[in-house]
């Protein structure tokens, strides 16, 4: 059994907040954020050593501590911000033509979805959003119902490897080698995954993937990769035309020339990864990880039993991580999560995918049990006491 007291101990959350939501922004815990604050400092006491001089080999030695945990060659891997960053430069270099589609499913992150639609609206291609019926009854079902989406008109492929709002892992494996086998382009969001779930990209035969690391891998905010598989690495643009485009000094590598020389910036949370994978493996994080997906099974019927609804998938470890989505109803979701935080002070996303609604708890290890005992009654009382939820 994990320490969660200790856990507590080292994350920088106000302990006053029962926080519930390590999904949406990650949480950094101390020893990671004293990291950061090392590289912040050597920065400014050297800028010009820093940025133009080893800039560079500080960001090799992070890619190359990533892609040995991630599964990659750490030259097919370049840092940015976040995942909506990573997928604006693929979706802005594809070659896209009048008519072609980009399938995707009718539960992505709606930061993607406009994403698409912009890029394929003014291209004349078409963004497609293949249903998944609720609840999910068997990976091999979700394959055959998004696979169905498929036309001679598909460019590429786009999908989560855990969704956002309805927290459910999909089969990204196997849809990979469905779309290599039609010869489609496969581009994951894998944003949720890195540290959360077993990340290896020379298994996965993705050809595009992003991931984020100040979520699970809890390193500072704005630190995620992308990854391109080599043989497409030239269809991409920098987002950012700098140094590195036409580059007067090129290295071995236009794709990291192009993403990586992005002018004037701290790239500090960049080089975090390597202590933060080193934290990781301090604390066993892969039992920490496991224990924390077993919790969050178990209090997944207990929720559902509350709110009167069903679980989105089986209850079972390939469906689950250390997020889960209960769907519940309520006619008012943004005053609910207003009233949990500011009556309860619960942090916790109530999210809307189109007209559904559902509240995501995550499981992190500083998570005590209490905090969803915390949980469970206050949307007893709001239940009992207000119009808010419908049982
Ligand atoms: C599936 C998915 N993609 C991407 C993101 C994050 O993207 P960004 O940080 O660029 O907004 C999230 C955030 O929670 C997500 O759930």
């Amino acid at each position: 059994m994990i320490d969660r007291s200790k856990f507590k101990a080292l994350f920088l959350l106000n302990p006053e907040i029962t926080y519930l939501n390590f999904g949406s922004f990650g949480g950094c815990p101390r020893p990671i954020f004293e990291d950061y604050g090392k590289w912040q400092l050597l920065l400014e006491s050297e800028p010009v050593q820093y940025i133009a001089h080893n800039g560079v080999e500080y960001l090799r030695k992070s890619r190359a501590a990533l892609g040995a945990f991630i599964g990659c060659d750490a030259d097919d891997l370049v840092y940015v911000t976040n995942p909506t960053y990573a997928v604006n430069i693929v979706a802005k270099s594809l070659p896209l033509q009048p008519g072609d589609e980009i399938l995707a499913t009718d539960i992505e992150y709606g930061a993607m979805d406009r994403t698409w639609n912009y890029y394929c609206g003014k291209a004349g291609a078409t963004y497609v959003r293949q249903p998944i019926t609720l609840p999910v009854t068997s990976h091999d079902e979700i394959v055959a119902e998004f696979m169905k989406g498929v036309t001679p008109r598909t460019k590429a492929i786009f999908i989560s490897e855990i969704t956002s709002s309805t927290a459910l892992i999909l089969p990204v494996k196997e849809i990979c080698a469905a779309a290599k086998a039609l010869g489609i382009l496969t581009i994951v969001d894998g944003a949720h995954v890195p540290g959360h779930i077993p990340l290896d990209l020379s298994n996965l035969e993705a050809d595009v993937y992003t991931g984020a690391c100040h979520k699970w891998m809890m390193t500072p905010k704005g630190c995620t990769f992308l990854y391109v598989k080599k043989e497409y690495q030239h269809l991409f643009d920098p987002l950012v035309v700098s140094w590195g485009y036409q580059s007067a000094n090129p290295s071995h590598s236009q794709f990291l020339d192009y993403h990586q020389m992005q002018g004037t910036r701290d790239f500090s949370a960049f080089l975090t990864v390597p202590r933060a994978l080193e934290f990781m493996k301090e604390h066993r994080w892969n039992e920490v990880a496991l224990e924390n997906r077993a919790l969050a099974r178990l209090l997944y019927p207990k929720f559902c039993n509350l709110l009167g609804t069903e679980p989105l998938c089986p209850v079972e470890l390939p469906y689950l991580g250390q997020i889960c989505s209960v769907p519940i109803n309520t006619a008012q979701p943004e005053k609910l999560q207003r009233l949990l935080f500011e009556k309860y002070r619960i942090e916790i996303p109530v999210m809307r995918q189109e007209s559904r609604i559902f509240i995501r708890y995550s499981v992190q290890a500083y998570n005590l049990e209490q905090d969803y005992d915390r949980l469970y009654d206050a949307l007893t009382e709001i239940a009992a006491n207000t119009d808010l939820i419908n049982i």
